[in-house]
């Protein structure tokens, strides 16, 4: 009989990744478990109000739950009834001590291994989903397997789905990694695990790896993905000094089937939970092992990331007089990117920073972010968080595009210059918009790397 599953953690990754789960197990009971309860109960929400918003989730969760998915608070009922454990509580960056800054802050995984320790009366198999730093697995098993009778086997299986796209990149995933020991039981517990998702993903999509191999490569990988975007951006800025134009740079180098297209979409910057975190911890992990230039060199990639933030208020500061104090500037999106109400490292939060230390009067509009910009942003006064984009333009001297919201190109953006301050200006720091039309309106217009 299929072995029945818990996840630990109701966050962006165990939602949604539990969700889909369900619906391809349907002979297995899925649960989600989570020490909030106002996030357990948007969960199980009669209108399906989630407490996350993900292009796809609703009609996956509309499908499972209550027939094999199932929303709870009770962490103890459900770890004595599942046999796979996976654990998905937020890891993040650590914020004092010992690797203030850099290192991953595991009081709450620890925190959950002793939970499910305290809980568990048959043998578990324990999988950790967060992103860890490696050798996590290693510490787990012996915090779990000290003095018990239960045998616990830690395995990591990190997750690379993106926000926006998670229902997608799980469904028809570029690969599944699952690393544990390569004992025995470590084996057997690996099949389990690929058993799992084996029910919809091909079997040579399925990678198997020892655990640390497995808990590196989430970390490298998300490092890649983010020097990929910190080398764009540095090229954006030498494209803006000399007259060559990023997109047209960034396409040719694409067409380079050594290289590939994604990911080298010059911005503002990244953002979100893990890149930032995840290069940091890479950092930590290099320093800790005495690597000073490898440490060195993925720092530079955040170095770079919050220079292109900066970048962005030096140009405004620039094309609009050497004075930004009391002028109106509105930022357009708040989220990370585009399909997500995720503000978390959010370019637009830095920007935001610094236009405030500018005494800018700041408004900002994005369609799923409002909420978390207000929370984000709580210690600043005086912004305004407008829904309605025409209603946040207005008397504006200048719009900055920070996120690549699918309906910004289509807005009427002749009634946006009709309602601000002249000379208006559009920074389309996601360079997303017509800029010829802008033009034509009458616009200023900045992008990135132009
Ligand atoms: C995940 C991963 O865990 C993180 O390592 C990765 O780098 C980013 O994605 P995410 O799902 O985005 O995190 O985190 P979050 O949305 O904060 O969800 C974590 C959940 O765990 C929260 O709902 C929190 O209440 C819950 N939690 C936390 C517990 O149930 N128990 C705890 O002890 C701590
Ligand atoms: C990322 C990884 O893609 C995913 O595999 C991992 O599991 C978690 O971290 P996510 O943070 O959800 O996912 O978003 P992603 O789509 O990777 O974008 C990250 C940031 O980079 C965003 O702020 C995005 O706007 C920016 N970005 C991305 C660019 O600026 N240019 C690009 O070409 C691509």
């Amino acid at each position: 009989m299929n072995k029945n599953i818990v996840c630990i953690g109701a966050g962006y990754i165990g939602g949604p990744t539990m969700a889909v789960i369900a619906k391809m197990n349907p002979d297995r009971k899925v649960y989600v478990v989570d020490i909030n309860a106002d996030r357990i109960n948007a969960w199980n929400s009669e209108d399906f109000n989630l407490p996350i918003y993900e292009p796809g989730l609703v009609d996956v969760v509309k499908e499972v739950r209550g027939k094999n998915l199932f929303f709870s608070t009770d962490i103890e009922s459900a770890v004595k009834e599942c046999d796979i454990i996976f654990v998905g509580v937020n890891t993040p960056t650590k914020m004092f001590g010992r690797g203030a800054g850099r290192a991953s802050d595991l009081q709450y995984w620890e925190a959950t291994a002793r939970e499910i320790k305290k809980f568990a009366t048959t043998d578990k198999i324990v999988i950790e989903k967060s992103t860890l730093p490696v050798r996590t697995a290693a510490a787990m098993a012996a915090i779990l397997n000290d003095s018990t009778t239960c045998q616990f086997t830690v395995l990591s299986n990190p997750e690379f789905l993106a926000e926006g796209t998670a229902i997608n990149d799980l469904i028809d995933p570029d690969r599944v990694l699952i690393g544990g020991p390569q004992d025995a039981a470590g084996k057997i517990a690996i099949e389990e695990a690929v058993a799992i998702y084996a029910a919809w993903v091909p079997r040579e999509k399925i990678l198997t790896t020892n655990v640390w191999s497995a808990e590196l490569t989430k970390l490298a990988a998300n490092a890649f993905l983010a020097q990929r975007v910190s080398s764009i951006n540095a090229i954006a800025g030498l494209c803006e000094a000399t007259g060559a134009d990023v997109d047209e740079v960034a396409k040719v180098i694409g067409a380079d089937s050594r290289i590939g297209p994604k990911f080298l979409k010059a911005g503002p910057g990244f953002g979100g939970s893990c890149f930032k975190k995840d290069v940091l911890n890479l950092v930590y992990l290099c320093e800790s092992f005495g690597l000073q230039a490898a440490a060195d060199y993925w720092d530079q990639v955040i170095k770079m990331n919050d220079f292109q933030q900066e970048r962005i208020v030096s140009r405004l500061f620039t094309e609009m007089f050497n004075t930004l104090a009391n002028k109106k500037i509105t930022l357009f999106g708040f989220a990370f990117k585009a399909d997500t109400g995720d503000t978390r490292e959010t370019p637009s939060g830095k920007v935001a920073r610094l236009l405030v230390d500018e005494h800018v009067r700041l408004s900002i509009t994005d369609p799923k972010a409002l909420a978390n910009a207000r929370n984000d942003l709580s210690d600043l006064s005086g912004i305004d968080y407008v829904e309605d984009e025409y209603k946040a333009a207005e008397d504006a001297d200048a719009i900055v595009v920070m996120t690549d919201w699918r309906h910004y190109p289509t807005l009427d953006w002749k009634r946006i210059f009709e309602v601000m301050r002249k000379p208006a200006l559009v920074f389309d720091a996601r360079n997303c918009l017509d800029a010829a039309m802008l033009k034509d309106i009458g616009f200023k217009v900045l992008n990135i790397g132009k």
